[in-house]
């Protein structure tokens, strides 16, 4: 669990802990209390969506003030937004699709990328680009255990982070199959414990969340 994450790759991000929850914020300042939370609660890779014109922001001071946290990216799109991300210190970079574009520009730039899917062809094109630790989103919209069970004939290598529709209460079952490595998915920053600032209630989602098998 806590390797050494100096170069860090997908699968590390993946298997880090349970569920690596995704977090849009809006208030630069509620970036490092939030970041503490989750650390504390166990929970250390952090996906900041590029949802809002905060999160590059959030990025910076959290890089700099939460060391314990490994911050990354959501909701990556393009080459400008590996770009961004980079500058603001994202260590790794999560898609809610997949280009060939895009997988080019983390790969040259050495950024982990853990891209989205939801198709057998989408996993194919990932697959020739050389990505192997697929996002599949909208999870729970796409299919959910029922196409993870289905895909895992064709695509048996293929480690996934479902993400999308994933709560408390049904990620057990995503997390039980043998494709699954770990569930992506805001319901541990819930907006109204945001809007709260109710860190000790987010602190406690995440050590839930650290208890799922
Ligand atoms: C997203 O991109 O917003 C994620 O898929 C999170 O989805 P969720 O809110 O259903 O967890």
């Amino acid at each position: 669990m806590m390797q050494s994450l100096v170069s860090l790759t997908a699968k590390q991000v993946m298997q880090d802990a349970p569920v690596i929850p995704v977090i849009v914020l809006h208030d630069v300042a509620q970036a490092v209390p939030l970041a503490r939370a989750l650390v504390a609660g166990g929970i250390r890779m952090l996906e900041i969506t590029l949802r809002t014109s905060a999160a590059l922001d959030c990025m910076r001071v959290i890089r700099a003030e939460v060391p314990e946290a490994i911050v990354g990216a959501g909701t990556v799109c393009n080459a400008r937004d590996v770009d961004a991300c980079l500058e603001a210190g994202a260590r790794f970079a999560v898609s809610p699709g997949y280009t060939t574009q895009l997988g080019l520009a983390c790969r040259e730039r050495g950024l982990p990328l853990l891209p989205g899917v939801a198709s057998a062809s989408e996993i194919m094109q990932a697959l020739n680009d050389g990505y192997h630790d697929l996002k599949f989103f909208p999870a729970m919209q796409a299919g959910g255990v029922a196409m993870l069970k289905a895909l895992y004939g064709p695509f048996a290598q293929i480690q996934f982070c479902p993400t999308g529709g994933i709560t408390a209460q049904n990620a057990g079952e995503f997390l039980a199959l043998p494709n699954v490595v770990c569930v992506g998915g805001s319901w541990l920053v819930p907006v109204d414990a945001l809007a709260q600032v109710d860190y000790t209630r987010i602190e406690a989602l995440a050590r839930q969340a650290t208890q799922l098998l």
